[in-house]
């Protein structure tokens, strides 16, 4: 069977989603997330876009030997040095240079002739080649581009050296039968186009970009690009677990192969949904809450005599196990510590301590304690960013016909304990108004969400949140059985965040 190349760009146009940042030693854990998935390419960053992107991807290039790493370049010098550079480290490093086609984009973005922009598109990856054998070009707005124009860029660009050439639905604008022609179009009249892989990346915005690479597929591209919960700008990317598991559960049809290891599906999907706090929908395609689930008493009449009446794959088969009871409060500390060390996390001593401290903090508050509490447990004592301000006890008093008022106490980096107390709306908003108080940051909130961890009245609540502070958004996430707990450990976060973003750096 043939191989379908993943590439996945969740590092890149995924963090690109309104409020997906994310921070570097998170990059780093979605990369490693990646790499155990099985996925041939990472696109780790837009190195030249800012000098974090730079180290994130400088890092992943250290850290990764297995996948292809590629860093995205537009077709400048400036841009293709940067990415260069940043991809020194990498045992496999590709280049990935872009250039807009399409009329309107020549138009009104780059002001540019048709020649001028062959010509840049040329020097580009001839650049790029001087750097390293693997060169990807994009011809931005390819899905608008005219056919005729697309291919004599496509044909320069290989000409050129370019070892990929993607061809990418910018705007979701293509629908899959028109999709299909373009590529089509191109093994037809693209001469030198067996010397490239031919890749789509295929945007969200009519909810077509599955469908549109599936159609991709079938004509006969070799590479999808794809993001975790299809994350990406606007409307976002094709779905990598969606893409994946249609070539996979539908082998019938496509008779291809993808390296993915699809039991982690599931797993990677809600790592990126904690470090971007941006969560997927209940009825999402695979990885959505409901995916598995059946309400309707005929559906659960048919599952019990045969699970194939209504379930087209198996939950185990994109990593949805039942929460497993693990641990309680009688257990110590060699069972919390290797139950850790099979979930995949290595704790310093001192990690392990603070996460142990609080486990059983949590055992006395919580009889039965799930993979995913401690998943969220670790998390929550792992956060690569100093606790500036750390949250040391609160109080608040709300009910009807009362000023719902807070009282905070927090410890500074000198160690001073600082207290105060102001009024709100409501508790989570006297708490925040208390914090902005003592910490002396005003910050707007932006976004405020609550989820619990696992069911049952006692599970974990886990609040994320954004805040703008001086016209920077930040996240921050907090966990708790407390859900004002939970709430006042994510606005704490989100400032201990903004502190060490706003740093003065050497
Ligand atoms: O959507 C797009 O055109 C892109 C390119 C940079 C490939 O993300
Ligand atoms: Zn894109």
């Amino acid at each position: 069977m043939d191989e379908i190349i993943v590439f996945d760009t969740t590092l890149r146009d995924g963090e690109q989603s309104p409020g997906a940042s994310m921070n570097t030693a998170e990059k780093l854990e979605v990369a490693r997330a990646l790499d155990l998935l099985g996925v041939d390419v990472i696109e780790a960053g837009f190195p030249i876009s800012s000098p974090d992107d730079w180290n994130a991807v400088n890092e992943i290039a250290k850290m990764l030997t297995r996948p292809v790493i590629c860093g995205l370049a537009r077709c400048t010098k400036k841009d293709i040095e940067a990415a260069a550079s940043a991809l020194e480290p990498a045992k496999k490093p590709r280049i990935h240079t872009f250039l807009a086609t399409s009329e309107i984009h020549r138009k009104y973005k780059l002001e540019k002739a048709k020649d001028e922009i062959v010509k840049l598109s040329i020097e580009g990856v001839t650049f790029a080649k001087t750097f390293t054998d693997d060169v990807q070009f994009s011809p931005e707005d390819a899905a608008r581009t005219e056919l005729d124009f697309l291919c004599e860029v496509v044909q320069a660009t290989i000409a050129a050296g370019a070892t990929t050439i993607n061809i990418p639905d910018t705007v979701g604008y293509s629908v899959p039968s028109r999709f299909r022609v373009v590529i089509e179009t191109l093994f037809e009249k693209v001469p030198n186009i067996d010397k490239a892989v031919l890749a789509i990346h295929c945007h969200n915005d009519l909810g077509l970009a599955v469908a549109n690479s599936l159609a991709a597929v079938e004509a006969g591209a070799r590479q999808i690009e794809c993001t975790i919960n299809g994350l990406g700008e606007r409307a976002g990317n094709c779905s990598l677990e969606e893409v994946v598991m249609a070539l996979r559960v539908r082998g019938d049809h496509f008779a291809k192969r993808v390296n993915v290891d699809t039991t982690r599906l599931v797993p990677i999907s809600r790592l990126v949904e904690r470090v971007t706090g941006i969560h997927v929908q209940r009825n999402k395609a695979i990885v959505g809450a409901n995916a598995f689930a059946h309400e309707a008493g005929i559906h659960q009449h048919g599952m019990l005599k045969d699970a194939s009446t209504y379930e087209i794959m198996k939950p185990e088969d994109v990593g949805l196990t039942a929460s497993r009871l693990v641990l309680g409060k009688h257990s110590g500390r060699h069972a919390f510590k290797q139950r850790l060390e099979e979930l995949g996390y290595t704790l310093d001593d001192d990690q392990f301590e603070r996460a142990f401290g609080y486990f059983k903090v949590l055992a006395d508050r919580k009889k039965e304690i799930f993979d995913e509490d401690l998943e969220a447990l670790v998390e929550d004592e792992i956060k690569d960013v100093p606790e500036t301000w750390e949250l040391l006890n609160f109080h608040t008093s709300s009910g009807s016909g009362t000023i719902p008022t807070a009282t905070v106490r927090m410890m500074n980096a000198d160690g001073e304990a600082v207290t105060d107390a102001a009024c709100g709306d409501g508790p989570v908003d006297a708490i925040y108004n208390t914090i902005e108080r003592v910490t002396g940051i005003s910050a707007r909130l932006t976004d405020y969400e609550i989820r619990a961890i696992t069911a049952g009245k006692d599970a974990q609540g886990e609040v994320s949140l954004a805040l703008d502070i001086d016209g920077r958004i930040v996240r921050g996430r907090g966990v708790s059985t407390d859900i004002l707990e939970a709430s006042a450990k994510a606005f704490v976060n989100a400032i201990n965040i903004h502190l060490f973003q706003a740093r003065p750096t050497q």
